[in-house]
């Protein structure tokens, strides 16, 4: 039941402040981070070295940010791999480490292949999953729900902000165990989390209109860049998958620090790019990086859309069009930046008149390899 909304999409864009505050619910005690699915498992935590986490597509994107916070708090080497390629080499893997997988529907082939892989060759499994007793769960030997809800529309949207929440999560759960934060820390992270809902919930009221009125001038652009870097560069990718997926528009994610290496051939006269700009506050360098960015682009004629901060001036004299987002600390601000994407998606697919929620050659649940 859409409940009134367009689409299922729509809908579920609406539910993405709950989807992180429902994830995030129960799993706080003292103000610290205790998840009750891991009582008893400190020592895994404990003994691991390494983290591999493995997801395909929008679900591999989350794995990509997450792995900034485990690495962060957690201080135990993450990588991201796409499960479907995991298989196919040989990873160095065993009881040492962790693999974590994160899937929405819990029966992505490929994802259930790689951890089954994982198994066999010794490593321990932890399963982050949107659907309670799906397969991939039940394969894994720790599972941390994501309470995003069910998600019909194709495109994967709250369940995106409930994976990235779930795995800061699991960081911080480990962070504990392992020391590597103190408990101000981990309360001053908490607070962090706890404070998204409302910052989602502001950007859906602030500037939804305003963005799907933006996407309806765009409707019949053939092709948008997105650039970011650190936690921004996985939100690109994820904001030009939305883009192919249900407008068939080419897109393309970068990291804005590859443009230089190739990329920045495409730029010709006209062409739309988005840039999710970090705050300047977190780090001056890395926010003069990404604005000396957008002055090369826009020397070249890209028309440049910036994803930025609400306090950010600097992006202005050579922004053509700005995308606000609240002010949040470094890991928390993707979790905003990737709402602005997902409405335009949503909002350029209804303008070029696409079914929204069924792409075409798409399913819900890839259950072949
Ligand atoms: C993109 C999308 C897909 C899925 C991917 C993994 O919007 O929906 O890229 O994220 O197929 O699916 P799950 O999470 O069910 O394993």
């Amino acid at each position: 039941d859409k409940g009134g909304w367009s689409s299922f999409m729509a809908k579920e864009v609406s539910e993405e402040p709950d989807a992180v505050a429902n994830t995030v619910r129960g799993r706080i005690r003292d103000g610290i981070v205790a998840i009750p699915e891991l009582d008893g498992l400190d020592e895994l935590f404990a003994g691991i070295n390494r983290i591999i986490i493995i997801a395909c597509g929008t679900a591999a994107y989350a794995g990509m940010v997450g792995k900034y916070a485990i690495e962060q708090w957690a201080r135990v080497p993450a990588d991201v791999e796409l499960a479907h390629e995991f298989r196919y080499r040989d990873p160095v893997i065993g009881p040492d480490t962790l693999v974590v997988s994160i899937s929405q529907s819990g029966e992505t082939m490929d994802t259930l292949m790689a951890v089954k892989y994982a198994r066999e060759r010794g490593a321990k499994t932890l399963s982050i999953c949107n659907t309670q007793g799906a397969t991939i769960p039940r394969e894994s030997d720790a599972i941390v729900y994501t309470h995003a809800g069910p998600e019909v529309a194709v495109a994967s949207t709250k369940a995106f902000v409930a994976q990235v929440t779930a795995q800061y999560l699991l960081a911080l759960h480990i962070a504990h165990i392992r020391g590597t934060l103190s408990d101000t820390e981990i309360a001053q992270q908490v607070l962090e989390l706890e404070e998204v809902p409302e910052k989602i919930s502001r950007i859906l009221s602030d500037e939804q209109a305003h963005i799907e009125q933006f996407a309806k001038w765009m409707a019949d652009t053939r092709s948008v860049l997105f650039l970011g870097r650190h936690v921004g560069y996985p939100i690109a990718l994820e904001g030009a998958l939305k883009l192919k997926e249900i407008s068939y528009i080419h897109a393309e994610g970068f990291a804005a620090g590859e443009l230089k290496h190739g990329p920045i051939a495409l730029i010709e006269p006209g062409q739309p790019v988005f840039v999710l700009v970090p705050s300047p506050s977190h780090s001056p360098l890395l926010h003069s990086k990404v604005i000396s960015n957008i002055q090369e682009i826009r020397a070249r004629g890209a028309r440049i859309i910036a994803v930025a901060e609400e306090g950010d001036a600097a992006v202005l004299p050579y922004a053509d069009e700005v995308l606000r987002i609240p002010f949040a600390g470094p890991l928390f601000e993707p979790i905003l930046a990737v709402v602005p994407l997902h409405i335009f998606a949503m909002g350029l697919s209804t303008a070029k008149g696409l079914d929204v929620d069924q792409p075409r050659n798409l399913a819900k649940s890839v259950t072949v390899e």
